[in-house]
């Protein structure tokens, strides 16, 4: 599905960038149809910039990001544009994925009307409508300001903005992490059930080993920008 090729990411800092970060530092990772690889690591290791690497949100110094075969690395915006609906981040707080000014509806029907999937009000309301269904959350929220809900209903109202182009590939960067623990768990079963039923690939990093011995295929250990440890893994959980 998705695969990162000697990816190198450093950030230059300080007054006049003069000092450096490296924050991924020559990592290969893939990311196989239907699987979830779960990364773990201390903060600070690079995980979410690796993220964001294979997302193509940020470029990389050096190395290569194939999405299914297809080298996307030095696509312009225009090109990538197609693989872009393809990948989806999922971030740790919900709140930086919506405008605070804009009711739920709006947030949801963004995405579609950037790719211009519809042109009749009447079919983007039924997509929309049908995406917050898939998140189980009531449509009466569409009206409301994020604002206006429960953290675990707006990390559901971010999945179903990730989930409007039907994506292949979603990031989902410490996706529970801000929730208590039994939105937590609802949050996790929700992201297992749409995989199965979707066949989604995950990249899911989180800081919790429980939850990932849980959903793991794979578990990748990074430490200082570098990957540590790579071990297959058999998932807890089925659905
Ligand atoms: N936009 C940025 N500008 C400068 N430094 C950054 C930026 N993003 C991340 N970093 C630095 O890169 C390193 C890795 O960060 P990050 O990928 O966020 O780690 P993790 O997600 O594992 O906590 C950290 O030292 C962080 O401070
Ligand atoms: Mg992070």
């Amino acid at each position: 599905m998705i695969e990162g090729v000697s990816l190198r990411k450093v950030f230059k800092i300080g007054i006049l960038g003069r000092k450096k970060i490296v924050a991924v530092d020559n990592v290969n990772i893939k990311i196989k149809d239907r699987e979830t690889v779960v990364l773990v690591g201390e903060s600070g290791s690079g995980k979410s910039t690796l993220g964001k690497l294979l997302l193509m949100l940020l470029k990389p110094d050096s190395g290569r990001v194939y999405f299914k075969g297809v080298d996307i690395t030095d696509l312009n915006q225009r090109d990538l544009k197609k693989f872009r609906r393809k990948m989806q981040l999922i971030p740790q707080n919900p709140e930086d994925a919506l405008d605070p000014r804009w009711r739920i509806y709006d947030s949801i029907a963004e995405p579609l009307r950037i790719h211009k999937l519809f042109d009749k009000k009447e079919e983007e309301e039924n997509r929309v409508f049908e995406l917050i269904e898939m998140v189980n959350l009531d449509d009466e929220l569409l009206n409301r300001y994020p604002h206006e809900l429960s953290g675990g209903e707006l990390q559901r109202v971010v999945i179903a903005r990730a989930l409007a182009l039907n994506p292949e590939f979603i990031v989902c960067d410490e996706p529970t992490s801000m929730l208590d623990v039994s939105t937590q768990a609802s949050i996790v079963r929700l992201l297992l059930r749409l995989q199965r039923k979707f066949n989604l690939s995950y990249l899911f990093i989180t800081h919790d080993i429980e939850l990932a011995n849980a959903i793991a295929d794979k578990i990748v250990v990074m430490h200082r920008g570098r990957i540590l440890s790579e071990a297959k893994h058999r998932r807890k959980i089925i659905l």
